[in-house]
């Protein structure tokens, strides 16, 4: 296949850039008084609004040639049929099917995949409604009151976004912890305050041998049993989810306490799998239904809409448009929600992981940029740290901006103070103010004429600073659900029009592996010399300090 920078539509798309480069948004917005009504769509109550990106009809038309000619429609229906896409592991890519309520068969081999996944939800179903209602309890009698769930990645980062994000539908009984971290601080601050009787361990993870959960979920059982006569408690206070039967057991975790999941649910894809079983727990299997409902109206959308009124679709390819054309090397997340603070960590993940590549399908290396670097932060904190650079900076960061209209909160004036700042960012952000605005400005505070053009140039905004905006009624589990497959599929576009494999992860392994030698070269006091300098310098000056 070709390469995507050899084909018409990325030829015409580099001249038409040096088109656009030359307009200003504002510009654009003057000559268009229904650039607003043209450049956005509602999905339901979602209102995905793309007019203020430095794009014309034409931009449109040239990237959805793009994606005619890379076969993004078949791409799209391949992933959806089961295929293996993720060619380095010869496996399907089915997150889709975990929500599809439809319950239209999936063949993976020529079986259907849906009878299994229905049963491992019924399995959370009632599980999370025991731990809910107090019919499990714990060794002594007690019922529930903390979940520790164990995971690291994408057995960790969906879920724990996910109950922030859902805060106002959890107990205030229930308590759900995450920890991730092989810094024994994550394990030893969570759990100081807890009561083993009342205390579960959910131990997530795909392959059940990640060094960091396994590290962790030896720790908690040790915790555990320190307090506790006989292993039988055990059956009461550890499950699992994970794809690996043979080391749940191994671990000393009952298979029958053990929720399964599949090798074509990528790690950070998973949160819909029973990797979201902290989730169900938290909020209810309703809600964790009701958020499979929201994925499942955006795969319905993604797999049938015209690429033109397809928001993934448009929201991955104007990320290509400034990723590959304006040079942009980062996109910022930035929701006007507290409860979504860990957002742009799950998204870092959902997409550094996916679209980190530097070769193709076929294993050649590639000549282009490809994925770009995540990050962001909830609004307005990032105002007040970050968005200088943004506005000023020397760099073009486009960003998207996410709020809802409704709080769950009722405290007079909070909610109107945080989206005048969602809403002003992205006028300012795209105006910016020139200097003779600025002039005019200081000129009517007074300051003297030897520090007008100094001052003027310092509060120049260029503007013209590309931006997304979502905005929807409230933050419920459905919408959240909605918000979530909208970025996993904007991953998909991009990584079909790079020609990459978005859904293995080799570049975590070298440090894993090396991880090992390292480790084995910490112990003994003898010095090291089986690396080269910096290596060895840092082995033995630790063995000095420690
Ligand atoms: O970081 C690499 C990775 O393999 C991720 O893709 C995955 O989400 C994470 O590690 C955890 O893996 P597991 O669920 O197998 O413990």
């Amino acid at each position: 296949m070709a390469r995507c920078t050899q084909l018409p539509a990325w030829q015409v798309l580099q001249e038409h850039q040096w088109e656009i480069a030359r307009q200003h948004m504002r510009d654009l917005f003057s000559a268009d008084t229904q650039r607003f009504e043209r450049y956005s769509i509602r999905l339901d109550d979602l209102l995905f609004d793309y007019s203020k990106n430095r794009i014309t009809d034409k931009t449109l038309e040239h990237l959805f040639e793009l994606a005619r000619q890379v076969g993004l429609q078949e791409k799209i229906t391949a992933m959806f049929r089961g295929d293996k896409i993720n060619n380095t592991e010869r496996r399907a890519v089915l997150h889709t099917a975990l929500r599809n309520r439809s319950n239209r068969p999936v063949l993976v081999d020529g079986v259907d995949v849906m009878p299994g996944i229905n049963r491992v939800l019924e399995q959370m179903r009632i599980f999370s409604n025991a731990i809910r209602s107090h019919e499990w309890r714990g060794y002594t009698g007690k019922p529930i009151s903390d979940v520790v769930h164990i995971g690291i990645g994408g057995s960790d980062l969906g879920p724990k976004m996910v109950v922030k994000a859902l805060t106002p539908y959890c107990r205030p009984e229930l308590k759900v912890h995450f920890v991730s971290n092989v810094d024994e601080a994550d394990l030893v601050e969570t759990i100081k305050n807890l009561n083993r009787e009342t205390t579960l361990f959910i131990v997530a993870s795909k392959t059940f041998t990640t060094q960091e959960t396994m590290t962790n979920a030896l720790s908690a059982r040790e915790w555990f049993m320190a307090g506790v006569d006989g292993k039988e408690a055990i059956a009461k206070h550890f499950v699992a989810v994970s794809t690996n039967a043979e080391k749940v057991e191994a671990f000393g975790i009952d298979t029958k306490n053990m929720f399964e999941f599949w090798d074509w649910v990528g790690g950070r894809y998973s949160l819909w799998s029973a990797i979201g079983l902290p989730i169900a727990v938290a909020v209810g299997m309703e809600n964790f239904e009701l958020l499979l409902t929201g994925a499942h109206k955006v795969d319905e959308h993604f797999r049938t809409e015209p690429l033109e009124s397809n928001i993934p679709v448009l929201m991955g390819l104007l990320g290509i448009w400034y990723n590959n054309f304006f040079g942009a090397q980062t996109q910022a997340i930035l929701p006007y929600d507290q409860y979504l603070d860990f957002l742009a960590d799950h998204l870092q993940q959902a997409d550094m992981e996916s679209n980190g590549k530097s070769v193709d399908i076929e294993g050649k290396r590639l000549d282009y940029d490809t994925g770009p670097v995540i990050f962001g932060q909830a609004g307005t904190n990032g105002q007040h740290a970050f968005y200088q650079l943004i506005h000023q900076g020397s760099k073009l960061i486009p960003c998207d901006f996410l709020a809802a209209a409704r709080s769950h909160h009722h405290l007079g004036g909070h909610h109107e103070a945080l989206l005048s700042n969602f809403i002003a960012q992205t006028e300012a952000l795209m105006r910016g103010k020139t200097t003779e605005e600025a002039k005019v400005e200081l000129v009517a505070e007074g300051v003297p004429e030897d520090q007008l053009d100094m001052l003027a140039m310092a509060k120049t905004f260029p503007g013209n600073k590309p931006s997304n905006s979502f905005l929807y009624q409230s933050l419920d589990p459905e919408t959240l659900g909605v918000l979530i497959a909208l970025y996993e599929h904007k991953v998909f576009v991009q990584g079909s029009v790079w020609n990459i494999n978005s859904f293995d992860q080799m570049g975590v392994e070298l440090g894993k592996q090396l991880a090992k030698t390292v480790l084995k070269d910490m112990t003994g006091d003898e010095s090291v010399t089986s690396h080269e300098s910096s290596t060895n310098g840092l082995l033995n000056y630790y063995k000095s300090l420690r």
